[in-house]
């Protein structure tokens, strides 16, 4: 997964042409390049992406460093489908696009609208629930964000849309799967080891913070644990791993841990710059 040269590289050795020269960090097998995917996702080949794994930024306002998180709706949802055919062309016929976005009780919509201007360029085989937080009885586990309202429950999950270019991906379900609680069922059901799918809803908390610096200084990381769920999901070993929005590199995180070969893209260099400083702590 190379970038191809930029067609047009005129004034090369001026130093405005050194200035706009695409910074990039390579660690292992984790490629990471500074700027903005849309300039940079035309510079892959068609069909050379396995998974992507990534969560663009949700348009409701959170406090990046370098991207305003605040466009008209049509301007945001417009640029979302821009994306989305870049990421169709460079996907493979057999790959997996993992998306996460969340919504607001305020704006309810924006992830479902999001996956409808994806919904153009993929079929929707998965829809994941990722859930943050759960209670069960008495017992809570897991963080969110709360918010004081005597109207709206506090927002404990995102949604995770597993998009595939025909909807006919097979994926390793089992490879996220979980035992059987009744051992009986597996002798019952034919099964040859004890493992079952795990569903649609997962849960991943984040992990108990007490400052900013352990989330990376970024308003909106997911867990490495989401992005590693998605990839072991599709299943391919050694996979070409690609996240557009890479933030602080979870998802590249991630990639080499399961021994894949990661790209991403990030708009800021402070981002981009803890990304690879997480990659090179591995
Ligand atoms: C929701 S965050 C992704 C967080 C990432 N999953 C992580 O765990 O760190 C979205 C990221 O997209 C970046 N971004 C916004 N516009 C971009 C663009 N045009 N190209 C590349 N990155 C962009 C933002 O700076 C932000 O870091």
């Amino acid at each position: 997964m190379h970038l191809r040269e930029p067609e047009h590289r005129p004034f090369e050795h001026t130093p405005a042409a050194r200035r706009s020269r695409v910074a990039e960090w390579k660690v292992g097998e984790q490629r990471l390049y500074l700027g903005d995917c849309l300039e940079l996702l035309p510079r892959l080949a068609d069909n050379v992406v396995d998974v992507v794994v990534t969560s663009p930024p949700y348009n409701l306002g959170i406090a990046y460093r370098s991207y305003e998180d605040s466009l008209p709706r049509t301007e945001y949802l417009d640029w979302m489908g821009r994306v989305a055919a870049e990421l169709r062309r460079v996907l493979k016929a057999d790959g997996s696009l993992f998306l996460n976005v969340g919504s607001t009780n305020a704006d309810p919509w924006v992830a479902a609208d999001v996956a409808e201007t994806f919904r153009k360029h993929f079929v929707l085989q998965n829809h994941i629930i990722w859930v943050k937080s759960i209670s069960i009885g008495d017992d809570t586990v897991g963080h969110f964000k709360p918010i004081n309202s005597r109207r709206f429950l506090n927002h404990s999950h995102e949604a995770i849309y597993h998009f595939t270019t025909e909807g006919r991906t097979e994926v390793d379900r089992l490879a996220v799967g979980v035992p059987f609680k009744d051992k009986s069922n597996i002798a019952r059901w034919g099964h040859v080891r004890d493992k079952r799918c795990a569903g649609d809803v997962w849960f991943i908390p984040y992990r108990t913070v007490q400052s900013k610096a352990q989330k990376f200084d970024h308003p909106a990381g997911y867990p490495v644990e989401l992005a590693e769920r998605c990839i072991r999901l599709h299943g391919v070993e050694k996979a070409k791993v690609l996240d557009p929005f890479a933030g602080t590199g979870t998802t590249l995180v991630a990639a080499a841990i399961l021994g894949c070969q990661g790209l991403g893209f990030e708009l800021d260099e402070e981002y981009a710059r803890t990304a690879a400083a997480r990659l090179k702590s591995l």
